[in-house]
Order: structure tokens, then sequence, then C-alpha cells
């Protein structure tokens, strides 16, 4: 495609286009933080390297980017490091330790959150990629006084031991159900044309993405299938 066709497509999809814009500040950032870094490896540190290069080590600074995000429904504007993950920009710039790092490797779920709606691994994704996105965190969903029906469920069907992925749990049931009344079928459903059912098979397959070490599963299951059957 040329770059004229490129732009006159996005001039009639803005979504398209914020998705393009976004896509050109992570890959502008990228290039600067590898630039910057780059020299600073081996060959500027050698002797004889130029004094150029010697200069570009000493000028090891992060690229830093400005990010606005809405959290938990409120606006948020941070400097980040293009580096910074998504998990760790929520925990350790925004203080919303609800989100909990697990195996940072995109593993285990414990990190989960919801972007505009679906579910994602905060610790797979750089936060700068989130410019004007919609974050909820398990903080946003609900609290001890006023809990989410997610949340209440997990208590009340102890579908947690230690608590650690829980979080992530209640972030990502609540993302599936939507995916579920948004009829997106899965890997176990038998009728792709049919609309998608809340059936015990169904939620382990579709939570089957978070783990849980201390096996909660069997009352994680029961406080998901609570909450789907009152919500239908
Ligand atoms: Fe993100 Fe494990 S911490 S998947
Ligand atoms: Fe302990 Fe799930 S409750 S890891």
């Amino acid at each position: 495609m040329s770059r004229t066709e490129n732009t006159d497509s996005n001039a009639q999809d803005p979504g398209a286009s914020a998705l393009e814009l976004s896509r050109r500040k992570l890959l502008i950032g990228a290039a600067a933080t590898a630039a910057a870094s780059a020299p600073t490896k081996g060959y500027a540190q050698q002797p004889g390297a130029p004094a150029s290069a010697r200069a570009g080590a000493a000028a090891e600074t992060p690229t830093v980017v400005k990010v606005g995000m809405t959290v938990n429904g409120t606006p948020r504007d941070l400097d980040v490091d293009t580096r910074t993950t998504l998990l760790d920009a929520l925990r350790e710039r925004l203080s919303l330790p609800g989100t909990k790092k697990g195996c940072d490797h995109g593993q285990c779920g414990a990190c989960t959150v919801i972007v505009d709606g679906r579910r994602i691994n905060s610790c797979l994704t750089l936060a700068v990629m989130h410019d004007g996105d919609s974050i909820t965190t398990i903080e946003g969903l609900g609290d001890p006084r006023r809990m989410h029906p997610m949340q209440a469920a997990f208590v009340k069907h102890d579908g947690y031991q230690c608590g650690y992925c829980t979080p992530g749990q209640i972030c990502s049931a609540v993302a599936m159900l939507g995916e579920i009344e948004a009829g997106i079928p899965s890997h176990v459903s038998g009728d792709l044309t049919a609309a998608a059912t809340v059936s015990a098979d169904e939620i382990r397959e579709r939570m089957s993405g978070n783990i849980c070490r201390c096996g909660a599963y069997s009352n994680i299951v029961d406080a998901i299938t609570e909450v789907a059957g009152s919500k239908a």
C-alpha cells in the first residue's frame, strides 16, 4: 500500500489513525532509546574510541515520553522511560500495587488488567503504548466497602488462599464474561455459530491464562459461575 493510500484509509478510520500514531510514537521512542544506550556497550568503552563515542556513553540517559491514560476513571499523566512496562507504571509510578507481578514473563496472569474493555497481561506491554487508553485495575473494580459482584463472589466462595493471583483472576473473570456476552468463542466452544454459553469447561478454558499456585480453581469456577448466572 502506498503512503498516500495509507493516509486516506486512516482519514476514514480515526481508530486506525490513532493506532498508527501510537505505534509510531513507540517506534520512535524505542529507536531513540537504542541509540542512546548502544554506544555504551563495548566499542565506546574502548580506550581508542573517538571522543564523540565516549561522549555518547556518558550521555546514557533514558528516553522519557509523556503518556496520558485514564486509570480507574481518573486521568493520569506520566513521564515514562520508554522501557517501562504498564505493570511497573501502575505499581511503581501510580502507587496501585493491587496488580501483582508474578512471573513478569506473560505466563501467570497475576498482572491482568482491563484495557479498553479487554484483559491483558500488563507485564507484556509498555506503558508508552497506552497513551489515551482507559485502564481498570483491581482497585478500580471496587473496594472492601463497595465490592464488585465478582470480588464479592470470590469472598463468598473462598476463591483464594494466599490471594496473590486474585486481583488478576478477578480482572480476567470480569473481562472474560464480557467476551462470552460478545459471542467470542473459545477453544472448547462446540458450535462456533451458536451463542457462547457459560459452562465450567468454558470458564476453565477461558481462565487458563491465570495460574493459581494455591490451587483454588474449583472455588474460582464457582464464584465466576455465580456471577455469570446473576447476569443471565
Ligand atoms: Fe504478567 Fe505473570 S506477571 S503474566
Ligand atoms: Fe494463592 Fe492463587 S490464591 S496463588
